[in-house]
């Protein structure tokens, strides 16, 4: 049997970016050797040390690197570089995907049974609204100002709907849409959406304003299936998930375009105050290479690999983000939770 080759491209960025790389990269080559295929690892330069090596935080090297590959692996960044590479390689559809283990019941923000068996999945649209529409700082009459513009053009919109739509029905045929109608009555989300759903049978498109989306969410989670928004939007409320699972540290994200090459990387970002301490837990960027192997179609792997993560949690082995003080949990490093894993999907084959 021929095996598959993958060429991945690797970039640290800054912070804690590069430690939780570093765990994750060692677990794709494990998988790769259980599973009977190989990855090539390209390191690449994006954020700060982009900045000071060659002067700009997305160099070209850096995109002609990527081009081509089977997957760009991300660490975090703080100031530049990653709204660049995201509209570069027009990255839309930002699949974030949230599960609540069983294992970690007792760090949720919610009591265990509002969040017991939670699986849910944001589609977040990333390479247009505020993030891109018109912007600057100047001034007027009154004094400086500064402004940002949400704009979506409907076709953007459309396709960001028929991710959702087609995620949906992988699921549980629900998709409920982010939308500020009451006041943003131009940008008619649901419409559009409900549009494109008549291409989808079986699925059921549910508008919700976001105000009321963010409370339901804490109130209710379990009643979401696939929950579809804007940049914006799709930024604050995935952040919410992070307090219901039971750390932000825990959570993946993987960008596709529409030729299906991704970007994968955890939804936490550089954490700064815990850089170079050895603590960051590196469970999102693992996450993000699941995803990665799952576009990748390698489902044997990323079934190894959860199993090995469900293993490693219940054995109550836990990074300083998830210890809880009064119960019988080992705290653990960054490499030691990785060396666990890998000791643990080996063993589980
Ligand atoms: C995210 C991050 C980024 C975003 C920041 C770092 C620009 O918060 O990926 O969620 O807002 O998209
Ligand atoms: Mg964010």
């Amino acid at each position: 049997m021929s095996s598959k080759h993958y060429r991945v491209v690797a970039l640290p960025g800054e912070g804690i970016g590069p430690e939780v790389l570093s765990a994750a990269i060692k677990v794709l080559l494990s998988l790769a050797e259980l599973h009977n295929f190989t990855v090539q690892v390209d390191y690449g330069l994006i954020g700060e040390p982009a900045h000071e090596q060659l002067g700009c935080f997305f160099p070209s090297e850096t995109a002609q690197l990527c081009a081509g590959s089977d997957g760009i692996v991300f660490g975090a960044v703080a100031r530049g570089g990653l709204l660049e590479i995201r509209k570069h390689f027009d990255f839309f559809a930002n699949l974030r995907p949230v599960k609540m283990s069983s294992h970690l019941l007792d760090q949720s923000s919610l009591r265990s049974d509002r969040v017991m068996d939670l699986d849910l999945l944001f589609v977040r649209e990333l390479v247009s609204g505020i993030y891109f529409g018109p912007g600057d700082r100047t001034q007027d009459e009154q004094g400086a100002y500064g402004y940002h513009t949400m704009r979506y053009h409907d076709w953007e919109i459309r396709r960001i709907a028929r991710v959702a739509l087609q995620q949906a029905q992988l699921r549980r045929g629900l998709v409920t849409v982010a939308h500020k109608e009451n006041a943003l009555p131009h940008l008619p989300w649901s419409l559009l959406v409900q549009k494109e759903a008549v291409h989808f049978p079986g699925v059921k498109v549910a508008p919700m304003l976001v105000d009321n989306l963010a409370m339901q969410l804490v109130r209710e989670p379990k009643q979401f299936d696939v929950i579809l928004a804007g940049n914006l939007f799709g930024d604050i409320l995935s952040d919410i998930a992070g307090a219901l699972v039971g750390s932000i540290g825990l959570l993946a994200s993987a960008s596709l375009n529409a030729d299906g090459l991704g970007l994968y990387e955890a939804i936490h970002g550089t954490a700064p105050d815990i850089a170079g301490k050895g603590i960051a837990n590196p469970l999102g960027m693992i996450g993000a290479i699941a995803l990665m192997l799952s576009q990748w179609g390698e489902h044997r792997a990323v079934e190894t690999l959860h199993k090995a993560q469900e293993a490693v949690l219940a054995q109550g082995y836990r990074t300083a983000d998830l210890v809880n003080r009064d119960a019988s949990e080992a705290w653990v490093s960054t490499e030691e939770l990785t060396e666990l894993l890998i000791q643990s999907l080996r063993s589980g084959l």
